[in-house]
């Protein structure tokens, strides 16, 4: 038998079978029961959260031979060929590839016809939105007066982008994100049948990274059937999703509330070189403390409970809770702020430098900055000092403005290329040497001196933008050609 991917494979076929939208299942079959089944619906949601499944059911339910019935039957001819794709009478249109008037002028034609061998005919147009302007102008006149044999069913991910005239001519269903624990209790059913070999503790994990899809779900236990022999184990999951795995989370917890900033620092940059986004990042952690925080005070469910059995979370266990509350709204926070940064690395490491203080807890925190800030407006009223740790490289230098205009002309291209405990690489578009004769740059290092605690040496580094770069490219291959009296007759790109 060819093989076929778990999602296809365990598709629902009745209503029944489809978890966590009750709310819609049940108004369908009610209105199957009393004969009211409206001419057009809008199944509005997430991806992979049963949508199209739903459409299908709907479908059979209305044309089974024994229907229209709350349930379809699944086994006479017409509940067979909608589950194969080829009824005649339901037509699945994907409206990302189908978008434009001709198609919905074809539609319309087709409408006009009677279902051959069962009561309706069926259109379930998939991401409904994706439709251009007149296809949409079209499909309205249908909706308008539509045969009392047609039925209309629309999926969209994004229902804000599909009209209003349309949206008032559909009952509309918005599908919800498969909660957890459903997630969990699926994953482990279709891995009973199917006969997977899979730790517990992957389960939750595949869950919270689907994000409250199935098909996701599904998708991700599909990939590890394949990938990983014996049996399935958390951080295989986290290999497969190039997630940061617990034990890694933990250790780094621990770093920062032991102050060892420098290990955090390395993790970080570890994680960075991989090529593992850091909100992700500062993402899992939050999510981990959240775990631990909900241990501790005793609410959390028996499979995190399971997760964090082992000997290495003993110590991430004995972490206060207003401890772990304060680095987990602290993270929260510094995600925020390496979103918006253009510095991203250099963010996060001033971040986690002011976090592993901890007598500088997240209380004290803004109060601590704002004592700071007024003692020094004291001595130097004329600017104000930014922080490193918290503001952006770029938001230092407009700071610097105040410290003289030819500092902030020669700072203005610079960008943070390395921050160490004892070392900061700055990258300046001019020369260097040059920058080093501005008189205003010892200003500027004991301004970020006074801020860090510390004194980091300050290396500019020459760095030309990729234009300048370019130019000089173009130069050097304009005097070998002239050399050679050669032509260029391919061109690699090696940066
Ligand atoms: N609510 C659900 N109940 C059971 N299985 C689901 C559900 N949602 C999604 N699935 C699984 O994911 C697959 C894709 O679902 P689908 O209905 O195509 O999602 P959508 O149309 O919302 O993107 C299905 O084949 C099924 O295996
Ligand atoms: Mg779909
Ligand atoms: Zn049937």
């Amino acid at each position: 038998m060819n093989y076929q991917v778990l999602s296809r494979k365990w598709r629902p076929q009745f209503f029944r079978e489809v978890v966590g939208q009750e709310h819609v299942v049940l108004t369908l079959q009610n209105a199957i029961k009393r004969g009211r089944v409206g001419h057009a619906y809008l199944f509005s949601g997430p991806r992979g959260v049963g949508k199209t499944t739903t459409a299908r059911i709907l479908a059979k339910a209305l044309n089974c031979k024994k229907g229209p019935a709350p349930e379809p039957c699944n086994e006479c001819g017409n509940c067979k060929s909608i589950t194969e794709g080829r009824s005649m009478d339901v037509l699945e249109i994907d409206g990302a590839s189908h978008r434009g008037v001709e198609e919905v002028r074809a539609l319309r034609e087709n409408v006009k016809f009677s279902p051959t061998s069962s009561l309706y005919k069926v259109y379930i147009i998939d991401e409904v939105h994706m439709l251009t302007n007149e296809a949409f102008n079209a499909l309205l006149k249908t909706l308008e007066e539509p045969p009392e044999h047609v039925r209309f069913i629309f999926a969209t991910t994004s229902p804000h982008k599909v009209p209003l005239t349309i949206l008032s001519r559909c009952q509309r269903f918005d599908f919800h994100k498969i909660p957890l624990k459903l997630l969990v209790e699926t994953l482990k059913n279709v891995s009973q049948r199917e006969n997977i070999k899979i730790a517990e503790g992957a389960f939750l994990r595949i869950a919270r990274i689907s994000d409250g899809s199935l098909r996701d779900a599904e998708s991700i236990l599909d990939q590890l059937v394949s990938y990983v022999e014996g049996e399935i184990q958390e951080k295989d999951v986290d290999y497969l999703m190039g997630k940061v795995g617990r034990e890694h989370l933990s250790e780094f917890i621990l770093y920062l509330e032991k102050g060892e900033i420098g290990k955090c620092w390395s993790k970080v940059e570890e994680l960075s070189q991989e090529g593992k986004p850091l909100e992700g990042f500062l993402d899992d952690c939050g999510e981990f403390l959240k775990d631990v925080l909900f241990l501790k005070i005793g609410i959390g469910d028996s499979e995190t409970r399971n997760l964090l059995q082992g000997e290495i979370y003993r110590e991430i266990r004995n972490i206060r809770e207003e401890r772990l509350i304060e680095l987990m709204e602290n993270l929260v926070e510094l995600r925020e702020r390496v979103r918006r940064s253009d510095t991203p690395l250099l963010t996060l490491e001033a971040g986690l430098a002011r976090l592993s203080r901890k007598e500088a807890g997240a209380v004290k925190v803004k109060k601590d900055k704002a004592e700071k800030a007024e003692k020094v407006e004291e001595q130097r009223p004329e600017a104000k000092p930014p922080s490193p740790q918290e503001d952006s490289w770029e938001q230092v230098v407009k700071e610097v403005k105040k410290l003289g205009n030819l500092l902030y002309a020669v700072l203005k291209g610079s960008k943070v290329r390395e921050m160490k405990e004892d070392k900061i690489v700055i990258a300046m578009p001019c020369n260097a040497a040059y920058f080093n004769t501005i008189p205003q740059k010892d200003k500027l290092s004991a301004w970020i001196k006074g801020k860090l605690g510390k004194e980091p040496e300050f290396i500019f580094r020459e760095e030309k933008s990729k234009k300048e770069k370019k130019a000089k490219y173009d130069k050097i291959v304009e005097e070998a050609m002239r050399l050679f009296n050669a032509k260029v007759v391919r061109k690699e790109n090696n940066g």
